[in-house]
């Protein structure tokens, strides 16, 4: 897992020693945004990461960021920042007054669904997800009828609605794991066809899918394009998260959650990576990884990238956008949540 910002130059605690302790803080900043941002996009970043880390500190506000977000965010003003899983975990451990939640839709509704006390903001309402569209708790309602005693596994990605309509819920760091430790050889997973299809690959349980859940970012990656890219460049290593179909799976040499890619680079030694993920990912990679080659020509979550540095002042200003559940939903979809979180997988 990537060092928190706020452990590494947490802006509040130095801005408590000296004004030099804060250049020195912003500096770092200005150097790690030097791997992806020219000069004047860092010049018209700094102010509103100072302003930001001003606004923290008065209104007693966290931030966490998903690892897709825009290095300005993710190296600039973050205090936490990893995959789903980590965020959900980290959301419910930390202290304050408000949590803003830089990501999508449904992982700010989770944060919520964990910290019912606390004030869970997100600084555009219209950052939604592919998969989490593509379902309701009605279709799942259904789902249950015609195949009872199934157990309902549900992938993170979805509404709170649906959350509450399952069992236990899953990312794409235990998917795999929260499926075999169910004792029961047949379950329901939703909405991702292609994760179920991956884990369906791994598993010896009978997994019943939703054909039409599907990421409209991963969903695009080739494995034609993989092979191509493999004859050119034959000392690549090429990873692929797991929403991206079976074909291009099985073209991989590893996949995983977005924090279990940044700890597979980590470990290994080849410095040619085909990465088969949102474009966010590889920018704040380079940082972290300046010797590697982030060799793709990847694609944007549009939902992710409504997520903005000026979108993200603006919610502190204001206090905007507050995202809540109500409680007849919130306390089934906490059940589901907590079961896992209980697994510690
Ligand atoms: P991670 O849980 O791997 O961070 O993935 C979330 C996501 O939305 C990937 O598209
Ligand atoms: Fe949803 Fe795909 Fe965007 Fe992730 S990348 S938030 S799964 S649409």
């Amino acid at each position: 897992m990537k060092i928190p910002l706020s452990q590494k130059n947490n802006c509040t605690a130095l801005a408590k020693t000296s004004d030099n302790a804060i250049n020195n803080s912003i500096n770092e900043i200005k150097e790690k945004l030097s791997a992806t941002f020219l000069e004047h996009e860092i010049d018209s970043a700094i102010p509103f990461i100072e302003e930001i880390h001003e606004l923290k500190k008065q209104k007693n506000a966290l931030i966490l960021s998903h690892n897709y977000m825009t290095p300005d965010i993710y190296h600039g003003v973050s205090d936490f920042v990893g995959d789903s899983l980590y965020l959900a975990k980290k959301s419910s451990q930390i202290k304050a007054d408000i949590i803003l939640f830089n990501g999508v839709h449904f992982m700010a509704e989770t944060a919520a669904i964990l910290n019912p006390e606390r004030k869970v903001l997100i600084a555009d309402l219209s950052a939604g997800c592919s998969l989490s569209e593509s379902i309701n708790a009605n279709d799942v309602r259904q789902l249950k009828k015609k195949y009872p005693n199934t157990p309902v596994v549900t992938y993170v990605n979805c509404s709170a609605e649906v959350k509450a309509e399952t069992d236990i819920t899953c990312t794409s760091a235990n998917a795999l794991a929260v499926i075999e430790s169910l004792p029961d050889k047949r379950v329901i997973f939703l909405p991702d066809e292609f994760l179920a299809q991956n884990v369906r690959n791994q598993s010896t349980k009978e997994i019943i899918s939703w054909e039409k859940g599907k990421c409209m970012v991963h969903e695009q990656y080739q494995a034609d394009d993989v092979i191509a890219q493999r004859a050119q460049f034959s000392d690549i290593t090429v990873i692929a998260h797991p929403e991206c179909t079976p074909e291009v799976i099985q073209e991989a040499d590893f996949s995983g959650s977005t924090s279990q890619v940044s700890h597979f680079i980590k470990k290994g030694d080849n410095k040619n990576v085909l990465l088969l993920t949102e474009c966010g990912m590889a920018d704040n990679l380079k940082t972290e990884f300046p010797e590697h080659n982030f060799i793709s020509s990847c694609h944007t979550c549009p939902h992710m990238k409504r997520i903005t540095l000026k979108g993200v002042r603006d919610a502190l200003v204001h206090e905007r956008y507050q995202v809540s559940v109500p409680s007849h939903i919130a306390i089934p979809a906490k059940k589901a949540l907590d079961k896992m979180l209980n697994l510690s997988l």
